[in-house]
């Protein structure tokens, strides 16, 4: 038969590629371009010298931040407070096109090189039974061997370094590890300000005040972040999770642009957004970090989240600017055609449409619970 393996260009994944080999397979090698730095002619070379059938080397990037990170931002994901979903969010991306080419090579197997003890072997073989229930997959236990004291794990979005001597969380990183973001110690000493402007709560177009530099595809746009949040030294985060498989595990991540937009969402969501929708929605979108970091991604209640919380972001447009200094990002201002704040209504020097003496109701029939409260408890306390 043959058997389509998520390959990396890596050792590990190339003793995958020949151990099947060995067990009869027909191999083909399908290496996703989802934004990490890498040779891939050389992987292509490497796979057809190890005996791959035939290799695929396909470029998802873009469909990776149209149809995973911007749902991502409308949702203002974050799982345990901090972690922006850089590994979770691109697993279900890599495993559709895997899907796709099984079948349309007529494989009935497909294989990775996730470790056994990881969220990522979860959200690769779950994504791959949602999408073709009679898939055979191949996990392969293969011992780690990494080229760094450390692993990692790179696309668009954001690097991930675990294990090897981070697994000791009291020890701090080497400063020679961050990739993609420079040290805020040594970032520049002006900052850069942007308008990053939404429509339906996702970014359309990013100006640098600085230069007038624009992007507005959705992939050029997230690149022009990265570089920015980048050189500024935004989107360090040193944690300790927990593993869905159930162990806590230290993680340090650069997530540069992820970062940026996390901030202006927030920003243009609270400014257009209903008080009460947007509490409904802070809990939904706590459940679609958990399912997304827990390889559900393809599964009838996320897709159900997407639905809700992309119906949320329909007013969600206007533009926030922003400056990217020394590791921070710091909001400057924002305007909207959709902005429910009123000027008039908040002012302190405007009477508007609020009556001041509807206040001392509305006050006294919300302190009767207190006072009752505080009698209660002076009674208990006297004894
Ligand atoms: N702990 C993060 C997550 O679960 C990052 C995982 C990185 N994966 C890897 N194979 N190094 O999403
Ligand atoms: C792995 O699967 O390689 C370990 C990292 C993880 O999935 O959390």
């Amino acid at each position: 038969g043959t058997v389509v393996l998520a390959y990396s260009g890596g050792l590990d994944t190339s003793c995958i590629l020949v151990w099947l080999k060995e067990q009869g397979y027909d191999v083909v090698a399908y290496l996703a371009n989802i934004g990490q730095k890498e040779d891939f002619e050389a992987a292509r070379k490497k796979a057809l010298a190890l005996g791959a059938k035939k290799v695929y080397i396909e470029d998802v990037s873009r469909e990776f931040v149209e149809q995973f990170i911007w749902p991502a931002v409308q949702a203002n994901a974050l799982y345990e407070d901090r972690y922006l979903l850089g590994t979770a969010l691109a697993r279900p991306c890599i495993a559709r096109r895997l899907v796709e080419i099984a079948q349309r090579e007529g494989a009935q197997h497909v294989a990775h090189g996730a470790t056994g003890k990881g969220n990522d072997q979860v959200r690769f073989e779950l994504s791959c039974y949602a999408l073709c229930p009679k898939i055979k997959k191949h996990g392969i236990p293969v011992p780690v061997t990494p080229k760094t004291p450390w692993s990692m794990d790179e696309n668009l979005m954001h690097i991930s370094y675990e294990a090897g001597i981070l697994e000791n969380p009291k020890n701090q990183a080497p400063p020679g590890l961050y990739t993609k973001t420079c040290d805020p110690a040594n970032s520049p000493d002006t900052p850069d300000v942007l308008e990053i402007q939404f429509e339906r709560g996702v970014p359309v177009k990013v100006t640098n005040t600085g230069d007038g530099a624009t992007r507005s595809s959705a992939l050029e746009l997230f690149v022009y972040l990265n570089d920015i949040a980048g050189k500024h030294g935004v989107g360090r985060i040193d944690i300790v999770e927990n593993r869905f498989v159930g162990m806590k595990s230290r993680g340090i991540y650069e997530t540069p642009a992820g970062t940026i937009l996390y901030h202006a969402h927030l920003d243009i969501e609270a400014f257009t957004m209903d008080r009460e929708v947007r509490k409904i929605k802070q809990g939904l979108s706590l459940k679609f970090s958990e399912l997304v970091y827990n390889g559900f991604w393809h599964s009838p209640e996320c897709e159900f989240l997407r639905e809700c919380i992309g119906h949320s972001q329909e007013p969600v447009e206007g533009t926030v600017r922003l400056s990217v200094f020394k590791g921070h990002v710091y909001i400057l201002g924002r305007e909207s055609p959709r902005s429910l704040y009123n000027e008039e209504l908040v002012s302190m020097n405007v009477q508007g449409d609020y009556e001041p003496a509807d206040a001392t109701g509305f006050i006294n029939i919300n302190s009767l619970r207190l006072k009752e409260y505080h009698r209660l408890q002076s009674k208990v306390t006297v004894k």
